[in-house]
């Protein structure tokens, strides 16, 4: 009894070593990174309802993770949850979808947590997710200098666009109209420099250590656009 006790804890040391599972450890890092970035527009239970939707209407909404209305998140398997989170609603539905992506501003192994911590708000059958394989490295950012000094009306309006094309009005108003857990940014042409706002926008850890922006992936032709149209947005 005893001896196969034993060989029952090392051949779960085994396995476990070899594969590793999601445990509680996991799940609660992944709660309070949600907690973070995630419930502004998903809510702090994972129902939808985040503070941003009360200001914006988004079609598609914030999916209810909890699967109270009709079950849809426990039939989704791991792997598409986690791409999900890593690229955004964008790049994964080809919709216009407001989720952003993430991947320039978690690890994998933190994606992989928050994908852990989501499987808790739903019943489901889905393995645990499986964390053999995250990389636990934070991307790798780096910030160029950008020349605002020869940017013309066209450039506003092209950067408008890239302002819509990347869904940063799912947490930002303008005047009016926009979510609310990011800061208006009318009048941000008065209170920052382009060289602030472009640091902000590719890498905004950098600036804010607990920021709750995601970073983006912008190049610096449309990095010069989307400056340009912010330091256009003045007050008076
Ligand atoms: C700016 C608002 C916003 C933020 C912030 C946000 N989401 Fe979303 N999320 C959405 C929207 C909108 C959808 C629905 C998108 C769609 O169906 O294309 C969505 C959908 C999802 C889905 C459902 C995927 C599916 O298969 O349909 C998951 C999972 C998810 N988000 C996880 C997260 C996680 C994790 C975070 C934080 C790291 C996060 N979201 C942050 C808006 C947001
Ligand atoms: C998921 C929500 C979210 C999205 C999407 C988002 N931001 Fe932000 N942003 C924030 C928050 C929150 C802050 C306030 C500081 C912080 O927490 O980083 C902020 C701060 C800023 C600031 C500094 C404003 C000030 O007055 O100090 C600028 C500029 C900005 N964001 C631009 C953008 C642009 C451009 C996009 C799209 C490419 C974008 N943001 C997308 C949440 C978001």
């Amino acid at each position: 009894m005893k001896i196969t006790s034993l060989f029952v804890a090392v051949m779960l040391t085994l396995f476990q070593t070899t594969f590793s599972f999601a445990g509680e450890k996991e799940e609660l890092i992944g709660k309070s990174l949600f907690m973070r970035y995630c419930a502004q527009c998903h809510g702090k239970n994972g129902t939808g309802k985040g503070i941003n939707t009360k200001s914006i209407v988004m079609d598609p909404a914030p999916k209810d993770l909890c699967d109270i209305e009709q079950p849809y998140m426990n039939k989704k398997e791991n792997g598409l949850l986690i791409e999900f989170i890593k690229f955004g609603g964008k790049k994964v539905t080809a919709s216009h979808s407001l989720m952003p992506y993430w991947d320039k501003t978690l690890s994998e192994y933190e994606i992989f947590t928050l994908a852990a911590f989501i499987r808790t708000l739903h019943k489901h059958d889905q393995p645990p997710v499986d964390f053999s394989n995250a990389n636990k490295e934070k991307p790798k950012i780096t910030i160029s200098q950008i020349d605002v000094e020869s940017a013309t009306q066209a450039d506003i309006k092209a950067g408008k666009r890239i302002y819509k094309e990347n869904g940063c009005i799912g947490c930002h108003a303008v005047k009016i109209f926009g979510g609310v857990s990011g800061p208006n940014l009318s009048g941000v042409g008065n209170r920052l420099n382009a060289q602030q706002i472009w640091k902000i926008i590719k890498y905004p850890s950098s600036v804010k250590p607990d920021s709750k922006m995601p970073a983006y992936d912008i190049n610096d032709e449309d990095g010069i656009s989307l400056v340009t149209y912010m330091l256009s947005l003045k007050r008076g």
